[in-house]
């Protein structure tokens, strides 16, 4: 396992994260994606810690992948569900994270629909004094960091499998098409994807990718991490194949409906014939594009079912696979920079 230093105990966004950061994570990674291929699949990195996954909205990919990379760290996991616990009784969610504290949880793994309540839970950590390590695993528009961090594991390994690292997608054209509006996980990648010095490229239709979203950078970019660099490379498009001309990646996005307030698209049909990802339209890219997807999928609406399926393009199991390995490395970190 490399030797890496790492401070930062909670993981709550990718906005402040320097490229040393990410190559740490991408290099970590890569040590436990090697643990992974072996017979033996645990080590004894976290043994005696205990991960407490706090899922307040419901998952599939990201619930199970941190439970499964807590365990083959040796550490103890817990699992809430919020429709069988004490919150039904009116316990607060500070409360409930205070439960699992007094409970000996070393790491917090919170996801929920409401933007800032990983944060929260961080500020009340900090607050008792504790020294647990809050990480955000998707919470409402804001941030999806693991999400963004096994999207970069997966594309700088199909680069360079034995030395992953983030520059090497400098000068790569990235597209992300979909519901950006309402996406953590287009936040979290803008952030690493720009810090690599690729061209981020966003399409969609105006309703889901406002105008205003051009300023998202400079926005959120935050005064007291003046050396971020700021020459970051983010382009809007409200049609598709100026995004997808010779580009190297094209990440689809779900379309959240569960999220949408009111009628921001004509019909799914439409928006799959102006947006959707296609074979036909992947001949606008570059001849060995990829095609990623973060799942879940509504499958022939913003992907076609057979592009999903078609592992020539298709990297989205390779996403699932990745993300253990990435758990793994995150887990292990905050496990060891708890200081
Ligand atoms: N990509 C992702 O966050 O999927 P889940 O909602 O299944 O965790």
């Amino acid at each position: 396992m490399a030797n890496l230093a790492w401070t930062r105990r909670h993981i709550l966004s990718l906005s402040d994260f320097q490229p040393a950061e990410y190559d740490t994570v991408l290099q970590t990674a890569a040590s436990f994606q090697e643990v992974l291929s072996r017979r033996t699949k645990k080590v004894p990195t976290l043994q005696g810690q205990v991960v407490a996954n706090l899922f307040f909205e419901p998952s599939t990919r990201t619930r199970n992948s941190f439970e499964l990379a807590a365990k083959r760290l040796s550490a103890d996991t817990l699992n809430f569900a919020p429709g069988t616990s004490s919150l039904t009784k009116g316990e607060t969610i500070l409360d409930t994270a205070k439960t699992y504290l007094d409970m000996g949880t070393d790491i917090m793994v919170v996801r929920h629909r409401e933007a800032g309540v990983p944060l929260a839970i961080a500020n009340e950590m900090d607050r008792l004094q504790s020294r647990v390590g809050v990480f955000n695993a998707g919470d409402g528009q804001h941030e999806h960091p693991s999400q963004a961090l096994l999207d970069l594991f997966t594309v700088c390994t199909l680069l360079n499998a034995e030395k992953p690292q983030l520059s090497l997608l400098e000068g790569k054209k990235i597209a992300i098409v979909g519901d950006i509006l309402h996406s953590r996980v287009a936040r979290s990648n803008i952030w690493s994807l720009t810090a690599s010095g690729a061209e981020v490229h966003l399409a969609a239709p105006p309703t889901l990718l406002p105008k205003q979203f051009a300023d998202f950078v400079k926005a959120e970019h935050q005064p007291d991490h003046q050396d971020m660099p700021l020459d970051r490379k983010l382009f809007l498009h409200w049609s598709l194949e100026p995004a997808l001309e010779k580009a190297d990646f094209v990440m689809t996005l779900r379309l959240q409906r569960e999220r949408m307030t009111q009628h921001l698209l004509p019909s799914l049909r439409e928006y799959h014939q102006r947006f959707g990802i296609t074979h036909a339209r992947l001949k606008h890219c570059q001849p060995d594009v990829k095609v990623l997807h973060p799942g879940p999928v509504n499958r022939g609406v913003e992907i076609s079912s057979e592009l999903m399926d078609d592992p020539q393009f298709s990297l989205i199991s390779q996403q699932v696979t990745s993300g253990v390995a990435v758990r793994m490395a995150l887990l292990y970190l905050m496990g060891s920079g708890k200081g």
